[in-house]
């Protein structure tokens, strides 16, 4: 790491592109929830990355209220960490412009969310899109946020974040001016994979909808998508190493470890031997345990647009008491006139 010395500082956003999922959840929301006792932490709903694709302007206004609802059913304490919608802190828009020109084209050619989100016809996709990851270290950076947890689909765009901070410190001769923020990515659920592919990893835009479990899926829709969920015929391995090879075996049990708090080993010694017919039920109703107090809460918050909005807007004057003094030092670094 640098020689940084500010305060340790968290920062994540979700794109309000659709509804929350187990994926984030597992890789996501949960550490947040065990990060805002540790560090000053902003949790941001990113619907100025969620405008990278179109979203109907309606839907974008209910998906943002639901995101800033989940954080909040899962644990996260308003009156500790900031939460906020991107949109509303514009220091995050005017960084953004200025790592655009501190980052280097060959650094966000190399960005794999973009080819996979453009998929083949990029000509048609958005400048949005493209600069997407630069946004993203504007997001992180103009609070100095030194920590950054997130699941592993993220890694990339997090070692970008560091080049352009880095960058930035150097050509500016602003020694550690920005810290290198470091990704908190390890521990079970980084990486939740669709029920229905386990090459691929759950996403809230599968076209099949039996591929992801949604926050506010109820108990039999959860328990009708795991017992849909690709599995194969064999019967579970007694130890770890027997999951090798078997992706769709190993994202369940690793779903069930992530969510018993255990690991793929112990949930192993308990199911080892048995088929999908035993292990499912089983790993249903712990999903449905664990995920049940949320989306309860989840609706009942969702039935009150007004003490959310009164949230946001509560956690973006917080943050942007952090994020605006930053701007105004990085315009003056710059060489842009007060
Ligand atoms: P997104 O829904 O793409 O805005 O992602 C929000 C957060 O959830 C990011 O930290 C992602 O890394 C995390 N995340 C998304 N999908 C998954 C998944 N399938 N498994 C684990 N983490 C995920
Ligand atoms: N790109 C992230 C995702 O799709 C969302 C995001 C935007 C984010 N800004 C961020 C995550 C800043 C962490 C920090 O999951």
């Amino acid at each position: 790491m640098s020689g940084y010395q500010g305060p340790l500082r968290i920062l994540s956003g979700i794109q309000p592109s659709g509804g929350m999922h187990l994926g984030n959840y597992l890789g996501a929301i949960r550490k947040f929830v065990e990060l805002q006792h540790q560090y000053e932490c902003y949790y941001c709903v990113v619907d100025m990355h969620a405008i990278t694709v179109w979203q109907d302007p309606a839907k974008l206004r209910a998906q943002t209220f639901h995101i800033a609802a989940s954080y909040l059913a899962a644990g996260v304490d308003p009156n500790i960490a900031a939460i906020f919608h991107q949109s509303a802190v514009g220091a995050h828009a005017e960084l953004a412009w200025i790592f655009n020109c501190v980052a280097r084209l060959g650094w966000i050619d190399r960005m794999t969310q973009f080819k996979d989100k453009a998929g083949k016809d990029k000509e048609r996709a958005s400048v949005g899109l493209y600069t997407y990851p630069v946004l993203q270290a504007a997001d992180i950076l103009v609070y100095k946020a030194t920590h950054v947890p997130v699941g592993e689909d993220q890694k990339q765009h997090l070692e970008l974040s560091r080049d352009i901070a880095g960058k930035f410190n150097h050509d500016f001769d602003a020694e550690d001016f920005f810290p290198l923020p470091e990704p908190l990515i390890k521990g079970p659920g980084a990486r939740i994979m669709s029920l229905r592919d386990g090459a691929k990893k759950m996403s809230k835009s599968d076209p099949s909808e039996n591929a992801c479990i949604f926050l506010s899926d109820d108990s039999d829709v959860i328990a009708r998508k795991i017992k849909k969920a690709k599995s194969d015929p064999e019967p579970l391995p007694s130890e770890a190493a027997g999951l090798e090879g078997r992706p769709e075996a190993a994202n369940l049990v690793g779903i069930y470890a992530a969510l018993s708090g255990s690991s793929d080993a112990e949930v192993l010694k308990e199911y080892g031997g048995q088929g999908f017919g035993v292990f499912k039920p089983a790993l249903a109703e712990l999903v449905v345990e664990k995920l049940s107090p949320i989306s309860a809460e989840l609706r009942r918050l969702e039935a009150d647009p007004g003490f959310l909005q009164k949230t946001l807007g509560e956690g973006a004057a917080r943050a942007a008491a952090v994020a605006d003094p930053v701007v105004k030092e990085v315009k003056e670094i710059v060489g842009f006139l007060p």
